[in-house]
């Protein structure tokens, strides 16, 4: 039998692909991401038309340390508090230094820029190694499911990308995105950073982004995530001819059934969130029930990018 995993990229490899323009899938403690070195037009349009990304949503800066980071984006008093929580699952949307040697295609032409410093060591030699910052969006064509693993990168661009590989993403949803107006703080999209970890930090609430506010990241579209089936919220038990998503004690389904946390566990359930539905939609369902989960905790994430993956498509 053929073994479409057998030619994966070694590290040395990856780090020689991304200096020399071309593009690199990677891994993070969130989702896979692909790469390409942000200074460089060509490289980050290869990611665009890999992805077949529209060009009005601009990618996440992945830097090695903060020193880096403040090459390429402005950190006020604020942003270096939050940016305490890194390495991790956090991006901070600030305004782009005029120096900084990043493509407009990055940043969409905002002025602004996504910035994050993943809490996956591999990532961080690898950005280290290559010397420049990495934008990199989730490896995953537009719209659909993100990618937790070498395999799920693999089967969703074929042999067209290649993929260092870095095990299971440990956190398995993406980070989570704040943008900062003076001394506020905004959430553009929630993610595997709890929002009571920020407000513990800034002794404060974190503001919901708004439609039609200073700062919004123009990726969050009504339908994403999406697996090839659809989804039904909330649900207790499984229909005829559909899987079945649990969480908890809610095991709704008797085939092609999985549970997100048998234990009710909101950070293994963000874990498996994407991995599970890739593993249910490969059984060839139309429908998965998912049965209700709580908004508590990463339970907001999760719930974000379930409503998401539900939405009518285009
Ligand atoms: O965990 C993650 O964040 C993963 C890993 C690979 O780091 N990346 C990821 O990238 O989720 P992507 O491209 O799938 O989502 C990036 C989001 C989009 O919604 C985009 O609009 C927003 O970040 N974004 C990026 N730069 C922005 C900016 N300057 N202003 C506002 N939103 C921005
Ligand atoms: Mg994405």
């Amino acid at each position: 039998m053929s073994d479409l995993f057998t030619n994966p990229v070694d590290f040395d490899l990856a780090v020689e692909l991304l200096r020399t323009g071309a593009i690199c899938a990677f891994a993070t403690e969130t989702v896979y991401g692909l790469g390409a070195d942000a200074g460089n037009g060509d490289a980050v349009l290869a990611v665009y038309q890999a992805k077949q990304r529209p060009r009005f949503n601009p990618l996440i800066v992945h830097c090695a340390d903060l020193a880096m980071a403040e090459k390429i984006a402005e950190f006020s008093p604020l942003a270096h508090r939050l940016a305490e929580f890194w390495p991790g699952a956090l991006t901070l949307v600030l305004p782009v230094r005029s120096t900084a040697n990043i493509c407009d295609l990055v940043t969409a032409g905002l002025g602004t820029v996504g910035v994050r410093i993943p809490g996956h060591k591999q990532a961080r030699e690898l950005i280290r190694s290559v010397g420049k910052p990495l934008a990199a969006p989730s490896a995953n064509p537009s719209g659909k499911l993100s990618p937790t693993s070498a395999k799920q990168v693999r089967l969703s661009f074929s042999d067209h990308v290649p993929v260092l590989d870095g095990g299971e993403c440990t956190a398995g949803i993406e980070s989570t995105i704040l943008g900062i107006i003076g001394d506020r703080v905004v959430q553009l999209r929630s993610g595997a950073l709890a929002r009571h970890q920020i407000e513990q930090k800034l002794g404060h609430g974190v503001e919901n982004a708004k439609q039609g506010a200073p700062v919004s990241a123009p990726g969050m579209l009504a339908s994403h995530y999406a697996p090839r089936a659809q989804l039904r919220l909330n649900a207790s038990r499984a229909r005829p001819g559909e899987a079945f998503l649990g969480f908890g004690e809610v095991n709704g389904g008797e085939n092609n059934s999985l549970n997100l946390s048998p234990a009710g566990d909101l950070t293994e359930a963000a874990k498996n969130l994407f991995s599970h539905l890739h593993r249910l939609d490969a059984t060839g369902a139309k429908t998965v029930a998912v049965a209700p989960i709580p908004l508590s905790g990463l339970g907001e994430a999760i719930n974000d990018r379930l409503s998401r993956a539900a939405a009518p498509r285009k």
